[in-house]
């Protein structure tokens, strides 16, 4: 029976007689004797492996070079060696895979950038193993959030034919050769289809039935902007609460973030500790500051007015009626405030249709999660739960409500106030890992002009 180096390293006793296999590290020789230092991907840390010369196998041993694969038999001992605990004194070694000479991942250190280029190869590294174990880890602690608090998880399609963010950065889907908007009604499904930008829509029609659900899925973008923070997939979390108002998704957001945070420096300590040692020093200290404070909030128009104050030079202007840059976000989070802020009641024309339509009639129930090192994490509202209201929503958007007849239907039957958030997954990653980039949080990074793996 093989053990995993994980379960190998947490040991409580000597062990006789246990089988790892593995990839090796490095390999060090010595007069008699051969240090190799083994990693499986079950955790950062490696196993020492000693193989005496004369050991059945350790023929084999000038072919173990960095990224052979093997095979190990032998007894777990308290090592001499500082730093670790135990280490494994082989009995037999077999050579499974051996690696060519010119394996890309000889050395420590290499750059992000140049990992990102053989992204085949890069979950082997000590960086990306730990993202990967974390982004797993995180997926799960985002179900057990939910469904602690009775959420139903809800499977939204990733084909659609509406455009919840109206901003028309979608994915055409279609079967057609071809000029494809020649006849969209003779293409697979008779109509123009897309990827989807979100599955907002579709899950509030499940929340005006089951009251409290999220989503959790691939999401897709066809926006040109190459930064550290867009990617043209990712993943999404969506809940969906009925009978809730923005206050409520407030609060939901910032106790989300929070649980999120707990959950990375209690449940993924070792590989937070090499993201606050190698990627960002001040990643652990951030992260109990963001479990322990409350979010500040601030409306819109007050941020407006922070930033028209600030005496900063920023690229793009600040004005009431623009959109926060990036920039900008990161003024309000890291500089002014010092802490992540939620910004809410922003000017309707620079929001989707579906937000709620204050008493002022100039803006709407929206809200924006904003991080130190991201900006916004979180997008969400209250929606427009009254139907004439939605209705004059999309003629002030240019939309045809004939086009949303099952989504204004939820405002004609038993309509009710509800609300709701999107947050990026990489986003959250990049949040609780220190990694500035989106493209090393997600394992296949889809970006204008790279699809290669
Ligand atoms: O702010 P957004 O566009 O909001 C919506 O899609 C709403 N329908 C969500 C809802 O209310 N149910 O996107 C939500 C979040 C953003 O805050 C950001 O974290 C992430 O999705 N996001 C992206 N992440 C990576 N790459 C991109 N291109 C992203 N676009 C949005
Ligand atoms: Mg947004």
């Amino acid at each position: 029976m093989r053990t995993l180096i994980k379960h190998a390293l947490a040991a409580t006793e000597p062990t006789e007689s246990l089988t790892v296999k593995g990839w090796v590290r490095t390999r060090r020789d010595s007069k008699g004797f051969s240090f190799l230092e083994l990693n499986d991907g079950s955790c950062l840390a490696n196993l020492q492996v000693v193989v005496d010369a004369g050991t059945p196998g350790s023929e084999h041993l000038p072919h173990l070079t960095t990224g052979a694969s093997v095979t190990v038999d032998g007894n777990l001992v308290p090592s001499p060696a500082a730093g670790q605990k135990w280490e494994l004194r082989a009995t037999r070694i077999e050579l499974i895979g051996q690696a060519e000479a010119n394996y890309p991942l000889q050395k420590k250190g290499h750059t992000p950038e140049f990992l990102r280029t053989i992204a085949h190869l890069r979950p082997r590294s000590n960086l990306f193993g730990a993202v990967f174990r974390t982004r797993s880890r995180l997926a799960l602690a985002v179900h057990q959030f939910f469904q602690d608090r009775d959420f139903v998880y809800v499977h939204t399609p990733i084909i659609t034919g509406s455009d919840c963010e109206g901003a028309g950065e979608m994915f055409r889907v279609t079967a057609l050769k071809g000029n494809i908007d020649d006849k969209p009604q003779t293409d697979f499904f008779g109509r123009p289809t897309y990827l989807t930008v979100s599955g907002q829509l579709e899950g509030e029609t499940f929340a005006c039935a089951l009251s409290n659900i999220y989503t959790f899925g691939p999401t897709f973008r066809a926006e040109n902007s190459n930064t550290a923070r867009h990617a043209a997939e990712f993943w999404m979390i969506e809940p969906e609460m009925a009978f809730c108002d923005l206050e409520g998704d407030m609060a939901l957001g910032e106790e989300f973030i929070k649980a999120m945070a707990r959950f990375a420096l209690e449940k993924c300590a070792e590989d937070l500790g090499l993201f606050n040692k190698f990627v960002d020093k001040g990643l652990n200290e951030r992260l109990k500051f963001v479990v322990e404070r409350p979010f500040v909030r601030v409306p819109y128009t007050e941020a407006i007015e922070i930033l028209t104050k600030a005496g900063k030079k920023f690229e793009f202007p600040v004005e009431y009626g623009l959109n926060l840059q990036s920039e900008h976000e990161r003024f309000l989070t890291e500089e002014h405030f010092k802490s992540p802020v939620t910004v809410f009641n922003y000017p309707r024309e620079i929001k989707p249709f579906y937000m709620r339509l204050n008493d002022d009639g100039k803006t709407v129930t929206a809200m924006d999660v904003l991080v130190p090192g991201i900006g916004e994490v979180i997008g969400g509202a209250q929606r427009e739960e009254r139907l004439d209201q939605l209705q004059e929503n999309m003629k002030y958007h240019k939309l045809k409500p004939e086009d949303y007849w099952w989504y204004l239907d939820l405002r004609r039957y038993g309509t009710v106030p509800h609300a709701g958030f999107g947050l990026g997954f990489e986003r959250l990653l990049m949040f609780l890992t220190g990694v500035q980039n989106i493209r090393d949080v997600i394992p296949f990074a889809r970006t204008p002009g790279n699809a290669e793996f």
